[in-house]
């Protein structure tokens, strides 16, 4: 598969679109999905408290896709400006904010095209590194980053781990299976995946996912085929790319717990760095 930016992002941007309303009907309808939101919010707020060296105050959401960090953020007392590539996620994002009645400033733009300058508390990039279409993007995107933030304020990015016991869509379990399938079932709807992993890179931690996404929702059967080119990064490749953005302070936790992680081994690694 060609591995040029604008395949890569024209894949990405189609996955996104074609998935973007009825992952937020599912949303809207999944108790598990909001309780797990609501776990990832309250770890949100203990990094902010126990690694910024200042009240938080203003965020900015990198990649903020439905909006369910931006919004759940904004009702907690956040000022939030959430962006993302592709505009339906950004209409959608718009609709919650107005459906739940917080104000939230929701743009559309590329996570390696930030033009602030420390204008924020905290900055989230939340699963999205994976999706840059390559390395010099990642690092792009954090020294951007690093830049919007205030002394003192922070980053928080995760990234799925390959070396992860289990089996998760980053999991080199899976990968070397070759594929996946799995479904998510709420009141009246059924979200079938079915994946084919292909032209992996173990170098260059780079693999493409052929997906059929089967979804049987209240308006009927959808099916989208969509492919996707995901980074498996290592810690060590996010620890490096962090550091040579400029943050010194970083601390590595797991699957959202408040205990920083000794040998990361757990199935989602979350990275709390601070500018100095
Ligand atoms: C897996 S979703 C995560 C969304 C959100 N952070 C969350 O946790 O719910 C990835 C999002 O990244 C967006 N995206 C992909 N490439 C992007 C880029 N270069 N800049 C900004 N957003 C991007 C996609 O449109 C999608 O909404």
């Amino acid at each position: 598969m060609e591995n040029t930016k604008e395949t890569v992002l024209k894949a990405s941007r189609a996955y996104y679109t074609h998935m973007a309303y009825y992952e937020d009907l599912l949303a809207q309808r999944s108790r598990r999905a909001a309780e797990a939101t609501r776990h990832e919010l309250d770890f949100l707020e203990f990094a902010f408290h126990a690694h910024a060296t200042h009240q938080v105050r203003d965020v900015l959401d990198v990649a903020c896709g439905n909006g369910r960090h931006v919004v759940g953020l904004a009702h907690r007392g956040y000022q939030c400006i959430g962006l993302d590539f592709t505009p339906e996620r950004v209409e959608i994002a718009e609709a919650r904010a107005k459906r739940e009645g917080v104000s939230v400033k929701l743009l559309q733009g590329d996570a390696t095209r930030l033009k602030y300058e420390s204008d924020f508390d905290a900055v989230l990039a939340l699963y999205i590194l994976f999706l840059l279409p390559d390395d010099d993007d990642v690092l792009k995107c954090l020294q951007q980053v690093y830049r919007a933030l205030k002394s003192g304020g922070v980053l928080i990015c995760n990234i799925g781990n390959p070396f992860f016991d289990g089996k998760d869509w980053f999991s080199l379990k899976v990968i070397h299976e070759g594929h996946r399938v799995s479904e998510r079932r709420v009141r009246g709807m059924r979200f079938t995946t079915i994946d084919r992993i292909q032209d992996f890179d173990p170098v260059h931690g780079v693999a493409w996912w052929q997906e059929k996404s089967i979804i049987e929702a209240p308006d009927g059967i959808h099916i989208f085929r969509d492919r996707e080119r995901l980074r498996l990064f290592t810690y060590w490749d996010i620890l490096h790319d962090l550091q040579e953005a400029g943050f010194k302070e970083i601390k590595c936790y797991t699957d959202w717990k408040i205990k920083p992680a000794k040998k990361p081994k757990e199935e989602k690694l979350i990275f709390v760095s601070r500018k100095d």
